[in-house]
């Protein structure tokens, strides 16, 4: 990217396309809010004028139309306008606030090219195309199969209006005559891909005898279509191909209608299917969005969360539904920002959304949405699936499938409660956990960083026995390996409430590596030597370390910790454990600052014992 250089050189090169994009996520009521109070009046909010002096409020912002008006002095405009009035900001600044207001940079390119002006005049001809597929299906001679088709589906006239339904009648040419009318038209018409042109040159309608899905963007214009046929033939559906205006990866069928019918969202549930999303509506629960045949990507999610937080992902309880699944996870993980929650759905096999809420009803349907799986769970549960976690074989293989997923989450208390989660089932300490997957960085600090952190070599559980049993196996284990860890225990007194068949054992190590600190592990292994005691050292001590020898230390002091549980540390395991099933809107702001702060005065103090060493 090259540098701004000014505001003259910036201006020509912002493309308009991304100036679109922009104004499309950015919501003008955030972007006015955050500087001018606004409060809710009808569907417009409304605020004494910033920019004349008023005592009554005549100053409105339009969140449909993202658009604000005064009344009193008729100041008005978009987004960008109002920040230039407001922030005194020349245009290109104004992009750039907004930009990064939302994380967006703004890409520095050559004058907009005559082809990207030709994209905007797209969609007028689209919606164009929107009105004549409707007019058909009240139309045409040949609607009834198409209105038959949709009412054997259970749908009303009324939901099949709001969402503008269609039919695109048989034959090869309807739209072509109807609205191709000039060789200009023609052209635009391909480009939008309504048009198919064969090889040898005949140009003819894309849709033909279906009833047809108008795909409409987060500003309600028409970018696509999705038609289905109407009885069995294949391809079931067809969708409308990539265009200068229409993206699949970025995009959700139903979001605009699900914002039409609620501009504050709480949650939005993203199905599989057009019918589904229709269907819910019907059934009054209008926040359903539906992928367009393409697998849930981070883009659809980025899109979603910046409206609302919390997706609710619904699938078919089959082989295919669970695949897709975890997909959708994969693409959910760096989205996880603190307060966002995504839960997953999966229905009995052979229910689609569809079929389901038109047999159980909306209250069966939103309760199921209201149970769906936390995405911790579904993430560890589904990992788990084939291994033993009794064992510590099968915990160590957990940790190494669940830690590069983990990975992928972004920084901040969620991780952090994840890696917790991932400890506590695997029985590692948290900072060795995170040290695997993300070690320090190297040594030589001018290196260009790696684009993937260095992995480190497999890791391996030692085979002692899960349970109280093993936290205190583990805690001899480490003492073998790494006698000195000895001396972070200053009070054996809790440890002798421990109950368990080696507890003994350990404390006997203990009290003999406080008498003789600088014990090795072979003059360990030579008191018990000939003892049954012995047998189990020696077996401990010859287990492969898991550790790398600067982190065993930690690991020791967190295994002990756990081993005594102590009342304070439950009380701070109830409260994390709270937050980790995340009703974020039950936690208050304030407990969650205290946890994180808990949790950072906790690794700093793992730190300065680290160091200590
Ligand atoms: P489904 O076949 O599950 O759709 O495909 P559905 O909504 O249950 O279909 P009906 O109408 O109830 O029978 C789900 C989605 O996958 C895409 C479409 O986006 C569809 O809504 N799809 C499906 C296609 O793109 N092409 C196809 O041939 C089939
Ligand atoms: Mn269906």
């Amino acid at each position: 990217m090259r540098p701004a250089q000014g505001s003259e050189y910036m201006a020509g090169l912002i493309p308009q396309s991304f100036i679109d994009d922009l104004l499309d996520r950015a919501d003008i009521v955030d972007v006015i809010d955050r500087r001018v109070k606004l409060k809710k009046s009808g569907k417009n909010y409304m605020a004494c004028c910033p920019f004349h002096q008023e005592k009554t409020p005549s100053f409105s912002v339009n969140p449909d139309k993202q658009f604000y008006y005064c009344f009193g002095c008729g100041a008005s405009g978009n987004a960008l306008g109002f920040l230039m009035d407001y922030e005194n900001m020349e245009f290109p600044a104004a992009v750039e606030s907004l930009a990064d207001s939302l994380g967006m940079s703004v890409p520095r390119e050559q004058p907009e090219r005559r082809e990207e002006r030709g994209q905007r005049e797209l969609y007028p001809l689209m919606e164009e195309a929107a009105r004549y597929y409707q007019r058909q299906l009240r139309e045409h001679p040949r609607k009834a199969t198409a209105v038959n088709y949709l009412k054997g589906r259970g749908l009303t006239g009324e939901i099949a209006k709001r969402f503008d339904l269609g039919f695109a009648a048989p034959g090869w040419d309807n739209l072509l005559k109807a609205l191709g009318t000039t060789e200009e038209r023609r052209r635009q018409l391909k480009q939008a891909g309504m048009l198919v042109e064969n090889e040898s040159g005949r140009v003819y309608d894309r849709f033909r005898d279906r009833v047809v899905f108008p795909i409409r963007d987060q500003r309600g214009r028409v970018i696509g279509f999705g038609g289905r046929v109407l009885g069995d033939d294949k391809p079931k559906y067809l969708n409308s191909p990539e265009t200068p205006i229409f993206h699949k990866g970025r995009e959700l069928y139903g979001l605009y209608q699900a914002r039409q019918a609620n501009r504050q969202l709480e949650r939005i549930i993203i199905v599989e299917g057009y019918m589904d999303v229709i269907a819910l509506a019907q059934h009054g629960i209008q926040n359903a969005t539906a992928t367009l045949g393409t697998a849930t990507g981070q883009a659809h999610l980025e899109k979603i969360f910046r409206l609302c937080q919390e997706v609710v992902f619904c699938f078919d309880g089959d082989a295919a539904g669970r695949q897709a699944a975890g997909r959708a996870l994969e693409a959910a993980l760096p989205c996880m920002q603190d307060g966002r929650s995504a839960r997953f759905l999966f229905l009995p096999e052979g229910e689609d959304p569809d079929t389901l809420v038109r047999g159980q009803g909306a209250e069966h349907f939103v309760g199921l949405i209201e149970n769906a799986v936390p995405l911790d769970s579904f993430l560890f549960d589904s990992l788990a699936v084939n291994l033993s976690l009794d064992s510590l074989d099968g915990k160590a293989r957990l940790s190494k499938l669940a830690a590069p997923l983990l990975q992928k989450l972004p920084p901040g208390v969620y991780r952090e409660l994840m890696f917790k989660e991932l400890a506590d089932r695997t029985g590692m300490a948290t900072d060795t956990l995170s040290q695997i997957v993300a070690p320090p960085p190297a040594p030589e600090a001018s290196a260009p960083a790696p684009s993937r952190p260095r992995q480190r070599p497999a890791l391996t559980l030692p085979q002692t026995q899960a349970g109280p049993t093993g936290l205190v196996q583990m805690a001899i284990l480490l003492l073998l390996h790494q006698p000195a860890v000895a001396r972070q225990v200053e009070d054996l007194e809790p440890l002798r409430a421990l109950e368990g068949d080696e507890v003994p054992l350990l404390l006997e190590l203990l009290e003999l590596l406080s008498r003789r600190p600088e014990s090795t592990t072979h003059m360990l292994l030579g008191h018990w030597y000939g003892t049954a005691q012995g047998e189990l050292l020696a077996r401990l001590a010859s287990q492969e370390r898991l550790i790398p020898p600067e982190g065993i230390e930690n690991e020791f002091i967190d295994t002990m910790n756990r081993l005594l549980n102590h009342p304070k540390s439950r009380e701070f395991e109830a409260r994390v454990d709270k937050l980790k099933h995340r009703n974020y809107a039950d936690i208050s702001e304030l407990e969650k600052l205290e946890i994180v702060q808990e949790l950072r005065e906790k690794r700093r103090r793992d730190e300065e014992r680290g160091r200590k060493q």
